[in-house]
């Protein structure tokens, strides 16, 4: 009889199975199998399979860290700043990029773009397709208008993507998507666990063996995980992810983990018919469209990555008919958004408990920094008593539990970002107006309490 060529093995224990179970028998986990290639009897076997698969330097031997030469390690730029920004400055040779988002955000079209470019500047770039057919790449290619010297293969078969890969000498390479490819040498499905580790290994040895920057598209899961759950993430250098709302043309890309540059660092990109285009005064898109003294509408500058954006938080407090209120919110956790409600009606004494209650960041911009309390329950308490906010002002601070305002980090680039947008007055916590230089042009409020900012903002109004 054949020789089984994979084995499943637990995700947890490592215990291994000739066939697949829902259950770890050892571990006693649940669907925690994954099919890998069975090793080989010996290391040397191991070691043969993967080198030649891999073309890997054998034999290493170790050597002074001060005798590794640095392969010139220029950084390619992507042709979009905003893409070279979130990676640090640029391609780096030999790094392999994992591209993350949610159907239809645009990754294929970043992907395109990118190799696009790199191409037109001399580099042999190849297009590995395994979802789209040579002619639908070649129509969303026509639309953005560029890509013509792009070479393309459409291929799902890992060992013959390696290849071809070679053969062909590509200086760059896409891959879209990882959950396409398949190894002949594995039995189960593409795109399942197993799968997508050992093609992503190899596409990784490769890439690394050979210097060539690889980006290689993952999807997303029901779970929000990228490829499967986190079997990526540590093999790549480099993972972006790709968000925004799919109506809106704005889409946001984050560096969740990077070896070569700084992380959550945010590129900002629209997305036009002719492709995806750098934003470089996100702030005023975002603020583009934003009613003016409207109640319930409130400026918050938050920092993302090493950048301020101006982002509006909106907020509806609506009569209910329900005996349990509704919360919803967009862009900013539920929770949290719970704790600041309670701290409203204790400190502030505005009842809330007979309102629905809304709370959206505008643009699909998702805020998770505790400076935007105060901006959040400035729009709450501007809808709930009515009373617009001045359309001049901009609130940042976190908020505790008694209701005391708290500092955050970098208060000064927040309001320099807002003096840029031409707002002229800032509420910030206490401590952090007696502490930052003065801004020109900027009226800069502390305030210690929820009660001050009521006292401050709403002191008019009888409700
Ligand atoms: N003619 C057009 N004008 C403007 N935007 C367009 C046009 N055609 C497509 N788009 C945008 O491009 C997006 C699809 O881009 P793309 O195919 O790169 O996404 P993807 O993330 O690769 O999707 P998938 O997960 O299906 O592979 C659409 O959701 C839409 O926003
Ligand atoms: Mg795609």
């Amino acid at each position: 009889m054949a020789k089984p060529r994979s084995v499943f093995v637990c995700q947890q224990c490592g215990a291994q199975f000739p066939k697949w179970l829902g259950r770890c028998t050892d571990c006693g986990a649940w669907e925690s199998l994954a099919e890998e290639l069975a090793a080989p009897r010996g290391a040397a076997a191991a070691a043969a399979r993967t080198s030649v698969a891999l073309g890997v330097a054998r034999n290493a031997r170790p050597v002074p860290l001060s005798e590794v030469k640095p392969e010139q390690h220029q950084r390619a730029s992507s042709g979009l700043g905003e893409l070279d920004r979130v990676l640090g400055g640029g391609i780096v040779p030999g790094s392999v990029i994992l591209l993350g988002g949610d159907p239809g955000i645009g990754k294929s079209t970043l992907g395109l773009q990118m190799l696009a470019e790199l191409a037109h500047r001399g580099l042999r770039a190849l297009y590995v397709s395994g979802e789209e057919s040579p002619e639908q790449v070649k129509l969303r290619a026509e639309r953005l208008g560029c890509g013509d010297s792009v070479y393309l293969l459409a291929e799902t078969c890992l060992e013959d993507v390696l290849s071809q890969l070679d053969a062909f000498q590509a200086e760059v390479a896409l891959i879209d998507s990882i959950q396409t490819l398949h190894s002949r040498e594995l039995s189960s499905a593409a795109g399942s666990v197993g799968q997508v580790r050992e093609c992503a290994a190899a596409l990784v040895t490769q890439a690394k063996a050979r210097a060539r920057p690889t980006v290689l598209i993952g999807h997303v899961t029901k779970e929000g995980a990228i490829a499967g759950p986190r079997v990526l993430e540590h093999v790549v250098d480099c993972v972006l992810y790709f968000e925004g709302e799919q109506g809106g043309g704005l889409r946001l890309l984050r560096a969740v983990k990077n070896r070569f540059g700084p992380t959550n660092e945010v590129g900002v990109f629209e997305m036009q018919e002719s492709g995806l285009k750098d934003v470089t005064n996100p702030s005023a898109l975002l603020l583009a469209e934003r009613p003016v003294d409207a109640a319930g509408s409130a400026v918050l500058p938050v920092i993302e990555g090493t950048r301020p954006l101006l982002v509006e938080v909106q907020a509806l407090a609506a009569r209910s008919n329900l005996a349990m209120p509704r919360r919803t919110t967009l862009g900013i956790d539920a929770n949290r958004v719970a704790v600041l409600t309670a701290i409203i009606d204790r400190r502030a004494g505005q009842r809330l408990f007979e309102r629905d209650l809304f709370v959206n960041v505008a643009g699909g911009v998702r805020v998770d920094e505790p400076a935007a309390d105060l901006a959040v329950i400035a729009a709450i308490g501007s809808s709930a008593t009515d009373v617009p906010l001045p359309r001049d002002l901009v609130l940042f601070g976190e908020v505790g539990l008694a209701g005391e305002v708290r500092a955050v980090r970098n208060p000064e680039t927040r309001l320099r970002e807002a003096v840029k947008l031409g707002f002229q007055r800032a509420i910030v916590p206490a401590a952090t107006a007696r502490q930052v230089h003065p801004v020109p042009g900027l009226a800069v409020t502390g305030v210690d309490s929820i009660a001050a900012l009521w006292e401050r903002l709403f002191a008019s109004s009888d409700s």
